[in-house]
């Protein structure tokens, strides 16, 4: 089924508005007619003018139509690069149809007509605010000032093209050369361009200025918020041409869309004696065309590549000095047919100067075709035009929080990718044990540090199996709703320091965790969404990943992946669930180097310093593997500007957690150091820190004092355990726990300590109060070391 209405190929020749016009009205100039400087035409409805104006201080006179109240506003000029220089003018209608404007001493200043007429033409004024110069005749059109318009679009003026003779007729604005002062013709023009998949664009000359985005049979692609629009917007198209035109919600209200001399066009309406401006576009917060290059998107401001993964900057010097031109490129070029598409949501589609549209392919043969033909670089399935594919680079994207429409992009297939990193993986991984069993040797630790965040990403993209590559993405609140049914109780999974925690269904079936702030301040959104961006970005196997994220007024909905369980459920048991499940030591340890890693990552590895400031049991995910995942990251970070809006307490951590500095509202790295030394102890012994009165570390104290401190360790741990090396697990966290928080290792050491194992471990001090007030039996006080 086609999408498009069918085209009427006379539709531009005869666009009129009948008018029911009486012959003898004052909206008809007839055939050896004159209309002199001081008389009108009026249109049938009263609403438009045609005559002749001064413009302010000028002496120059034109024929133009203007809305005659509140005032005359300008809506069209007839002789805008010819004013009457001095003196007045008059209009004359001969009988072979042709209209001119003479001076007062009776030289044609301006012509226009075709001089066809064999009949009697006349001049309409219509009701729509067009001059029309009709055979009586034949009712035949011969000329019309549709074909000649000035800097505005009225209501219902179809702006367009149309194949005519072999000969394109385009009907277009063009701004006035100084709006307001110099009617001459300006530098710029608007219009459905026919090079283009249906867009509305503005030109500088030939250089493109702004454009919507392709139509979708309901809205142009680019322009999210255009549904509550004051006006209904239409396009029709067919195999001669295309035309847009508007049409008021409320016909009562008089509108005018405005190209002014700098290339904006602004949107008014008339309320009482006033022209509301409604809408304006490019304005200073439109991303300028194609700022970001190609495939590079911008998003609120800023460019970014197409996706983090498959894409980088082309010239990243450059992209850090904001200087976006050169764009992003492939990090694997692509070679050969087996390639693969990458997501991206919620997107003004690419200038579809290079595109073509197929309103008969069904959005598989879509992506089939585009996968054939090696320069179909992206396609998009969308309303109205159907399958959408671009053939070479893509540019001039923009990416909205909410609307736009999905484009699909050529990237080097995953798949292809796969086996090699099959084989460079373990070679890799053999490598970089060797480097690093060198390195650790010769202690050269900062050097250490560079080599490894390649070495974590090259494991994400291996575990990464999906063709699809899911990124992350902006949902709007809606969608949200409907997913946690309404925020329904029975959807509560579980309770999040900063609310309730909804497991919620996509329509795609995908479960996602969802979590939702409240935040005072609305303000600084953007920072805000920056912030929220950057930490979607952080992307590591022991975080649980933030997958997308909502802002409404009032609320901040972020979203995650959901996980099965958490490790306090699994060690303490909940509320819910009494049973506990039995960890064997391999968990454990597994659980601990898990979490260690995670933290590694957030504190270092990311290119930022991330504090958790909430390092817990119950903050600690588990997937279905077993492995640990980190919740709740860098919410803190968040937050930071704004924590006046929670209490202290929600900030401070957790009870049982808490390092001793972070009461008195300090917090560093070694604050989450601390915390996860107390989820060591924690996993170690089975139970909470706080189920025991004077705490898990003087009790760990009291063991090692006695010298029994292997029974700490859970009465429910089965299967083999090492002792060395769950004495060196409790060594660590003691050392995690230490009161100074200089004295903690860090996250880096710790990392070290647990995957080498044959790293000695530094001692212990001496002093008991080294843990700090601890709560001690009189045993305790009299502690040794030298029992671990
Ligand atoms: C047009 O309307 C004005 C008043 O708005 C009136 O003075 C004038 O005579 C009318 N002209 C014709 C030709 O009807
Ligand atoms: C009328 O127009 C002619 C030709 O442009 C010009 O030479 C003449 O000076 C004009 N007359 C007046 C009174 O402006
Ligand atoms: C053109 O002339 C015909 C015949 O008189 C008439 O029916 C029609 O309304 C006219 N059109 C316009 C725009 O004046
Ligand atoms: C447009 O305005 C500029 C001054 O802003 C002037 O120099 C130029 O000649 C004008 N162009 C035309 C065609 O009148
Ligand atoms: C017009 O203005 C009045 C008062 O200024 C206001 O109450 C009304 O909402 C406005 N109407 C529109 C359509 O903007
Ligand atoms: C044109 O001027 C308006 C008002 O000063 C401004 O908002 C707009 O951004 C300008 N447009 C361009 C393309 O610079
Ligand atoms: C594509 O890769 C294959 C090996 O996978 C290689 O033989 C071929 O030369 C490459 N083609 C291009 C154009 O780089
Ligand atoms: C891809 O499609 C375009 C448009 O249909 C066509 O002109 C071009 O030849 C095709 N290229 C290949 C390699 O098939």
């Amino acid at each position: 089924m086609a999408r498009r209405e069918f085209f009427i190929a006379t539709f531009l020749l005869n666009f009129i508005i009948i008018n029911g016009s009486d012959p003898t009205a004052g909206n008809i100039l007839k055939a050896d007619e004159m209309l002199l400087d001081n008389q009108v035409l009026n249109s049938t409805n009263g609403i438009f003018q045609l005559g002749f104006f001064n413009i302010k201080n000028s002496k120059n006179r034109y024929l133009g139509i203007w809305y005659t109240n509140p005032y005359k506003t300008m809506v069209w000029i007839a002789n805008s690069d010819h004013p009457i220089i001095g003196g007045t003018g008059m209009l004359y209608l001969s009988p072979d149809g042709t209209l001119s404007i003479q001076n007062n001493t009776g030289q044609n200043i301006w012509s226009i007509g075709s001089q066809q007429s064999r009949g009697v033409p006349q001049a309409c004024l219509l009701d729509s605010g067009l001059l029309v110069i009709n055979d009586t005749k034949t009712g035949k059109i011969l000329w019309q000032s549709l074909y000649q318009l000035s800097d505005t679009l009225l209501p219902h003026v179809p702006l367009g093209y149309t194949k005519f003779l072999d000969s394109m007729l385009e009907i277009q604005i063009s701004s006035w050369n100084i709006t307001g002062i110099d009617p001459s013709p300006g530098q710029y023009v608007r219009k459905l361009d026919p090079s283009r998949l249906y867009e509305l664009v503005t030109f500088r000359g030939s250089d493109i200025i702004y454009r919507t985005g392709p139509w979708d049979g309901e809205r142009w692609n680019g322009f999210p918020k255009m549904n509550q629009d004051m006006v209904k917007f239409v396009v029709t198209a067919g195999e001669n041409g295309a035309y847009f035109w508007y049409e008021p919600q409320d016909p009562s209200i008089l509108w005018r869309w405005v190209l002014k001399s700098n290339g904006t066009t602004y949107r008014y309406y008339l309320n009482g004696s006033d022209w509301v401006e409604y809408w304006k576009a490019p304005d200073e917060s439109t991303p300028s065309y194609a700022v970001c290059g190609p495939y590079g998107i911008n998003f609120d401001g800023d460019c970014k590549c197409c996706m983090d993964d498959p894409f980088h900057p082309k010239n990243g010097k450059d992209w850090k000095n904001r200087i976006f031109s050169e764009g992003c490129e492939r990090n694997v070029p692509l070679n050969g047919t087996n390639h693969g598409f990458v997501t991206l949501r919620h997107v003004k589609l690419p200038d579809t100067i290079n595109a073509v549209s197929d309103g008969e392919k069904s959005r598989s043969e879509c992506e089939r075709w585009c996968q054939k033909n090696l320069s179909c670089m992206a396609y998009a399935y969308i309303r109205w035009q159907g399958c959408l594919a671009w053939l070479g680079e893509i540019i001039d994207m923009e990416q909205f929080l909410d609307g736009g429409d999905t484009l699909y992009i050529r990237v080097a297939s995953k798949r292809h990718n796969r086996k090699l990193v099959l084989i460079i993986v373990p070679l890799s991984i053999v490598v970089v044990l060797i480097l690093v069993v060198i390195l650790v040797r010769k202690k050269i630790w900062w050097l250490f540090r560079k080599y490894r965040p390649a070495a974590v990403e090259q494991e994400t993209y291996a575990t990464n199996g999906q063709e699809d590559i899911r990124f992350f993405e902006f949902f709007d609140f809606d969608t949200i709703k409907v997913a946690t049914n309404n925020f329904s109780a029975t959807n509560i999974i579980g309770e999040g320091q900063l609310g309730p925690v909804y497991k919620g269904v996509l329509q795609n079936g995908e479960t996602i965790a969802v979590k939702k702030l409240s935040r005072s301040a609305p303000n600084g959104n953007k920072q805000l969404r920056n912030e929220l961006q950057l930490l979607a970005r952080l992307k590591h196997r022991n975080l649980v990943k933030l997958t997308g994220f909502c802002i409404q007024q009032q609320e901040i909905i972020l979203c995650f992946e959901l996980m099965q369980n958490s490790l306090d459920q699994l060690l303490f048991g909940t509320r819910h669930r009494e049973e506990v499940l039995e960890l064997n030591w391999e968990q454990r340890s597994r659980l601990i180097q898990g979490t260690a890693s995670g933290l590694l990552y957030l504190h270092e590895e990311n290119g930022d310093t991330i504090i958790h400031r909430d390092v817990k049991a119950s903050n600690i995910l588990l997937d279905q593997k077993m492995n640990p995942k980190i919740a709740d990251l860098g919410i803190s970070k968040l937050f930071q500007e704004d924590r006046s809006v929670f209490t202290v307490s929600t900030f401070g951590g957790t009870r049982g957690y808490i390092a001793p500095e972070q009461q008195h509202g300090m917090m560093s790295t070694k604050s989450d150091v601390y915390s996860f030394g107390m989820v060591i102890l924690e996993i170690i012994r089975g139970k909470r820190n706080t189920s025991y009165p004077s705490g898990l570390v003087s009790l760990v104290l009291r063991y090692l004092n006695e010298g029994r401190i292997l029974e700490l360790k859970d009465t429910r741990l089965r299967g083999p355990w090492s002792d060395g090396e769950l004495k060196r697990c409790i060594h660590i966290a003691l050392l995690c726990l230490l009161e100074e928080p200089h004295m903690r290792p860090s996250m880096r050491q710790i990392n070290l300590w647990l995957t080498c194992q044959s790293i000695e471990l530094p001692p212990l001090p001496d002093q008991a109060s080294s843990w700090g007030n601890i709560v001690m039996d009189p045993l305790t006080s009299v502690y040794s070391s030298a029992l671990l």
